[in-house]
């Protein structure tokens, strides 16, 4: 079981203890509104509500023909100033009692510091024999499915009810993590992971589910940096996306403001999906919490990421990047392009049918 020990010593890495070299970043909130140029483009807004981070060139369309990351974005809100990429996810909401939402904001995860975003990382080969090949510009990928209603086959998207300090486990998406939302108080929040593939079919940057150009290992382990053996029509080692979102859930660790009828009270943004006032009032697709996704447009300057995979750099410091400041990066934000409310108490999480 050689490939379990490489696992645990690459899971490891998360957080303290890293036993083996990873980009471990933060990108701050760029914007948050309804956009999806990945899945929806052009449509404004899109059905559902994202967080969005990276390059402020981000917007609705993106056409991958001609949207040239590097260049068109002015800044970005992660702390590489070479990574003007985007990666997006779904937002979680609270609902009160007498049936508001209300936003739940994010925060920095352990040992970063910024503004609500997100935690990304780009885990090389454990082999250090082998090195990963980076994307190529216009690639992206999806994982997760915002129609979800059940478990899905395998565990890419999980949650973590975090302690009050530390993370509990180096392993993640294994127990205590559950694909479900947990239904219990989270002493130091909530944190949301998305963990991409590894193996890629070196010919297409998307495909129309933005799914099947990249694969998980066939073998091994699939969400363990490049470990696993990748099936033969993927076989191309990519470097493995890994993000972690820190939501707060903490302010509403509180018994008089959960259900009375004993179920969890947070819901992901992905309401659209539900087509009728009675579904919505049952709710219970979106409370359970497989809904979250994760979204990628590659941006990365020139070879930039190659480089830094291939000096296995660690951390948020690596000496082949240009790095920005703190401040700089939570500076590059964008204005939402649609003109919605969505940090108020709200009668309906944006994009959700009317009638709850
Ligand atoms: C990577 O960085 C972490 C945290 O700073 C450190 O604990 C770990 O030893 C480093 N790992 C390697 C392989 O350099
Ligand atoms: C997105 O940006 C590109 C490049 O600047 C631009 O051509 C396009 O019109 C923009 N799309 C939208 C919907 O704003
Ligand atoms: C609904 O409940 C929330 C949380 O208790 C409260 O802040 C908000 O003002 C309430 N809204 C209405 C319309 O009563
Ligand atoms: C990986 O990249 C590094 C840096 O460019 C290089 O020194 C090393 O030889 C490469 N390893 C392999 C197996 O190609």
């Amino acid at each position: 079981m050689h490939w379990k020990a490489l696992s645990l010593a690459v899971w490891m890495g998360h957080g303290s203890g890293q036993m083996l070299p990873m980009l471990r970043f933060q990108c701050n909130q760029l914007v948050v509104e309804r956009l999806d140029p990945l899945v929806t483009p052009g449509s404004i807004p899109s059905p559902h509500l994202h967080q969005i981070v990276g390059g402020n060139s981000f917007n609705a369309s993106m056409d991958p023909a001609t949207h040239d990351l590097p260049s068109l974005s002015t800044c970005t809100s992660c702390t590489f100033s070479e990574d003007l990429s985007n990666y997006w996810t779904a937002v979680l909401f609270f609902r009160a009692r007498n049936g508001t939402y209300k936003r739940v904001q994010q925060f920095p995860n352990l040992f970063l510091e910024g503004h609500g975003g997100i935690t990304v990382y780009y885990i090389p080969s454990p082999d250090a024999t082998a090195n990963v090949t980076a994307f190529k510009p216009g690639f992206r990928m999806l994982v997760g499915d915002a129609a979800l209603d059940a478990p899905g086959p395998t565990r890419k998207v999980c949650h973590r009810c975090m302690p009050e300090t530390g993370e509990a486990s180096h392993l993640n998406c294994a127990a205590p993590d559950s694909q479900a939302l947990p239904n219990e108080f989270c002493p130091g929040g909530l944190r949301s992971v998305i963990t991409f593939p590894t193996c890629w079919d070196g010919q297409n940057l998307d495909s129309p589910d933005h799914k099947s150009h990249v694969a998980y290992p066939a073998s091994g382990s699939y969400d363990v940096g490049a470990d696993g053996v990748c099936p033969s029509n993927h076989p191309v080692k990519i470097p493995q996306v890994m993000l972690e979102v820190m939501w707060d859930t903490r302010p509403f660790n509180d018994k008089d403001l959960w259900p009375e009828d004993g179920s969890q009270p947070f819901f992901w943004s992905t309401n659209d999906k539900l087509q009728l006032a009675e579904d919505v009032a049952k709710s219970w697709m979106h409370r359970n919490g497989y809904t979250q996704h994760g979204d990628y447009v590659f941006g990365w300057k020139d070879d930039s990421l190659q480089r830094a995979m291939d000096a296995r750099c660690n951390g948020s410091e690596c000496s082949t990047l240009k790095s920005q400041s703190v401040e700089e990066s939570i500076g590059c934000t964008k204005l939402p392009t649609v003109d919605e409310d969505v940090d108020g108490w709200l009668t309906s999480i944006p994009g959700m049918p009317m009638g709850d």
